[in-house]
């Protein structure tokens, strides 16, 4: 098995984790691929079907993890994603298999015949939540001879995309139903409000609530007859609930595979928080002047920053990360350890999906061994 999705041409000579030129994403490959054989028996245990987040890594390499540990398919954010991982998988003859959904609405000619050009080059479906939309995606699907399969986008609470109720999924599907290039393939519901609910019992309650909201509008589907055969949604946050659920036939988790502090901060030892931190950003202390602090090289840019600062990892509890300009981080010396120049520290990203897409490459580690990259191919591709 090829462990790099391309040999490290530039940085052949470096080896080991401490010689990697900083900030850094380096990813820990045994313990993300455990991430993935857990998800994936967890999700066969309870008979549903994984269908990975590509926009948490944006890499082909990682997405062939994923699917050569059984997943069905993949999700994508957004068009341009999905093109640029089906690129890089195409380069293996492999792309062809793959099944694809697009999990946002898309708008306008362009984007529908952009659609249905890679309909072409995978197997590929798309959510929609308006008839207008279903109308754009009919009239490219018929100009270019493809016969496109369709879900229906169902709010489930979020209110971010979605027909509000069963009368709009009605008025989607029926449309839907008009179009001979189109097929209707099932529902998507996902609740990405529900993903960092503090407290298992409070996720579980809430998740129960967008489940029969969703229940609902599949019922009144197939009571008009439309039979919904695909029910995808859910995040890593409410996997274990949605697999008690039942209802989704389809989990497009994304996050598991690297953990990072937002969901621990939520899921702490929860069933839904057992994986294990792969990701870290690779950070050096560059400065150590100061009594109470050190500053390292990793600030605003090498980082999301919306939702906390970084932990440092294996002193998670004893020292604290402050954002300190675009390039800067400042690092607390604890009672009984003072950071000295030089020292390598990992920090676990704030938000793993924003921060990949900062990064053109993740280092491919086993423990300090340097295996690989992994391009993170789809970066920047939010269109
Ligand atoms: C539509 C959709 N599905 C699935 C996910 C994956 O969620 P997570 O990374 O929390 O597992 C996301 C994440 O934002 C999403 O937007």
């Amino acid at each position: 098995m090829s462990v790099a999705s391309r040999p490290i041409h530039h940085f052949d000579e470096i080896q080991s984790l401490h010689e990697i030129p900083t900030p850094a994403l380096v990813c820990d490959l045994g313990m993300m691929l455990s991430n993935i054989a857990r998800m994936s028996t967890l999700a066969g245990a309870a008979g549903v079907s994984l269908r990975p987040h590509v926009k948490s890594h944006k890499s082909a390499f990682i997405a062939r993890r994923q699917l050569d540990a059984g997943a069905i398919g993949l999700s994508c954010a957004k068009v341009s994603e999905a093109e640029a991982v089906i690129a890089r998988l195409d380069l293996d003859g492999y792309a062809k298999r793959v099944s694809v959904l697009i999990t946002s609405p898309v708008v306008g000619a362009v984007s529908a015949e952009r659609i249905c050009e890679l309909a072409a080059r995978c197997d590929l479906s798309v959510v929609v939540d308006d008839p207008t939309g279903v109308d754009e995606l009919a009239a490219a699907a018929d100009s270019s001879g493809v016969v496109l399969s369709v879900l229906c986008d169902v709010d489930v609470g979020l209110a971010r995309t979605g027909v509000v109720g069963a009368p709009g999924a009605l008025r989607v599907v029926e449309r839907i139903g008009e179009h001979s290039s189109l097929d209707f393939a099932g529902v998507q519901g996902y609740g990405g409000h529900l993903q960092h609910i503090k407290g298992r019992a409070a996720r579980i309650e809430a998740t129960r609530t967008a489940t029969e909201l969703l229940g609902e509008v599949i019922d009144a589907i197939e009571s008009s007859g439309h039979p919904v055969r695909v029910r995808t949604g859910g995040g890593t946050g409410t996997s274990g609930i949605d697999f008690e659920l039942g209802v989704l036939n389809e989990l497009q988790a994304g996050s598991y595979i690297f953990m990072d502090r937002e969901y621990r901060d939520a899921l702490g030892s929860d069933l839904e928080g057992r994986f294990e931190h792969s990701l870290k950003i690779a950070t050096t202390v560059i400065s150590a002047n100061q009594r109470d602090f050190v500053t390292v090289d990793a600030g605003i840019k090498a980082m999301a920053t919306d939702v906390d600062s970084p932990l440092v990892f294996g002193h998670e509890n004893s020292v604290s990360y402050e954002f300190f300009g675009d390039e800067h981080g400042l690092v607390t010396n604890s009672p009984d350890h003072h950071f000295c120049r030089g020292d390598r520290l990992e920090l676990i990203p704030p938000h793993c999906d924003p921060t990949v897409d900062r990064y053109d490459f993740i280092w491919l580690v086993q423990g300090d061994v340097v295996i690989g990259v992994a391009d993170v191919v789809a970066r920047g591709c939010s269109q």
